[in-house]
């Protein structure tokens, strides 16, 4: 299942964009949220503090999903339901606690064959388990208020996604 990630990281990201407090980066990831579809995975990379789980409430904002992304890291797991009228169930995954080398003892494989948008925080913990499909993000502490967010296009699927946000932010 490893997709080899590691090796594709080292390379430019497809888009990278700055934003400069939490409700710009909201909306990048409400941005991101409405190009997303069940079956996506996102892959949040980036230290404590950067702005994963900022980034996961704005991605489940743009899904219609009904409670707000909280920081899941006493769970593991959590899972929001669409709203009426909402798109797509969210799985909000923080593998903060996971020990270096173990494989998360969670129902990866239900994960991967749901019918939802899987939006995983330190995901590097569990690089060899990503499917080819996901899409890394990386983000990057610039300054107090400043992050970057490096995107990028590992395969089809995330090409096409980041191909749309790059032409969504363009001219937003
Ligand atoms: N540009 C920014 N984007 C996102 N969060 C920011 C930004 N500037 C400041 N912050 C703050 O950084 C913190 C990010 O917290 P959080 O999303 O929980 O981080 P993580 O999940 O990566 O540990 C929040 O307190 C948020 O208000
Ligand atoms: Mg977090």
């Amino acid at each position: 299942m490893g997709s080899n990630i590691s090796v594709d990281m080292k390379k430019t990201p497809a888009f990278r964009c700055e934003t400069h407090s939490e409700k710009e980066s909201l909306a990048v990831a409400k941005t991101l949220g409405h190009l997303l579809r069940p079956g996506d995975w996102i892959a949040l990379i980036g230290e404590l503090g950067t702005g994963k789980t900022v980034f996961a409430q704005g991605l489940a904002e743009a899904l219609g999903c009904r409670e707000p992304a909280r920081s899941p890291t006493f769970v593991l797991i959590q899972t929001y339901r669409p709203k009426s009228g909402g798109r797509a169930t969210m799985h909000h995954v923080d593998l903060f606690r996971l020990p270096p080398g173990e494989i998360p003892c969670l129902a990866w494989e239900d994960l991967l064959s749901d019918d939802a948008v899987t939006v995983v925080e330190w995901a590097e913990k569990a690089m060899a388990l990503w499917p080819p499909f996901c899409l890394p993000v990386h983000i990057d502490h610039l300054g107090e208020d400043r992050r970057a967010f490096r995107f990028y296009s590992v395969g089809d699927r995330s090409a096409e996604i980041v191909r749309a946000l790059k032409s969504k932010k363009a001219v937003s």
